[in-house]
């Protein structure tokens, strides 16, 4: 059954959320049928797919690209697509065409929004508009040239700003939010204060849900996050299938 951004909100205290990145049709499907109940179109897509070192090459008309590709598989789970490095800056007007595009061009139900405070004008803005935003907090994989990969919420004066972060995108209407590299500790007292669903990455057990990019959790990656715990190796099924068949090939058909 399709869910939607509200089916998700509605989840919180109910049971675990499961959601998934996906990128194209193919990886959109896998995460249907694999039970997920939220894909994002994650700007992931940036290391996962397109062989860059970070999200930060990823632009506006890649998101929609992917996320229009994930949303023609017309998989059960929601559809949210990410806004790209630095775009949620711009005027509100810019950002709110920005978020059409993902619901409008692509098929997207919603948006992902990386940012805590600053941004939670802009996200109350966007949900009074009718764009349901899915907030990001804690680790800002976007800010890498800034402040690095670096964990959140280890000494008590980051852990008041991340928990400020997470009350303002909570106020701002957000019906869902990312917690990224966050002290588990810390995301047990988010996860029992705020009321929308958090969804943890590399932050423990103690959210509403987990997310996990699908090539890390597929076993496509090379080197997954250490939280990542691949549920298979598809890198080397995949290759061991090529190499069978590519030896098949260069076998002559008489000693076939
Ligand atoms: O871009 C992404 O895939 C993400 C998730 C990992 C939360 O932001």
């Amino acid at each position: 059954m399709k869910t939607t951004t509200r089916s998700i909100r509605a989840l919180k205290g109910v049971r675990p959320i499961v959601c998934l990145t996906a990128y194209d049709a193919i990886t959109a499907r896998l995460a249907s049928e694999g039970g997920a109940d939220l894909i994002l179109v994650g700007d992931s897509v940036g290391n996962a797919v397109l062989g860059m070192p970070d999200t930060v090459g990823v632009t506006l008309d890649m998101m929609l690209h992917h996320t229009a590709a994930v949303v023609r598989a017309k998989p059960d789970p929601v559809v949210i697509g990410d806004l790209p490095f630095a775009l949620a800056h711009d005027s509100f007007s810019k950002v709110l065409g920005y978020c059409r595009r993902f619901l409008q061009e692509a098929g997207a139900q919603g948006v992902k929004i990386e940012g805590g405070t600053r941004l939670a004008p802009t996200i109350a803005k966007l949900v009074d508009a009718g764009i349901p935003v899915m907030g990001h907090v804690g680790m800002l994989p976007q800010r890498v040239h800034t402040t690095g990969y670096r964990r959140r919420g280890l000494t008590a004066e980051d852990q008041a700003m991340v928990l400020q972060d997470a009350r303002a995108i909570e106020a701002a209407g957000a019906f869902a939010m990312v917690l990224e590299c966050v002290d588990e500790k810390l995301v047990s007292a988010i996860t029992s204060q705020v009321k929308i669903p958090t969804i943890g990455i590399g932050s423990g057990q103690n959210c509403d849900g987990q997310i996990l990019v699908i090539h890390d959790l597929l076993g496509f990656t090379a080197n997954p996050p250490p939280f990542a715990h691949p549920e298979a190796n598809l890198h080397r099924s995949a290759v061991t299938a090529l190499q069978r068949w590519a030896k098949k090939v260069r076998t002559p058909k008489t000693s076939r």
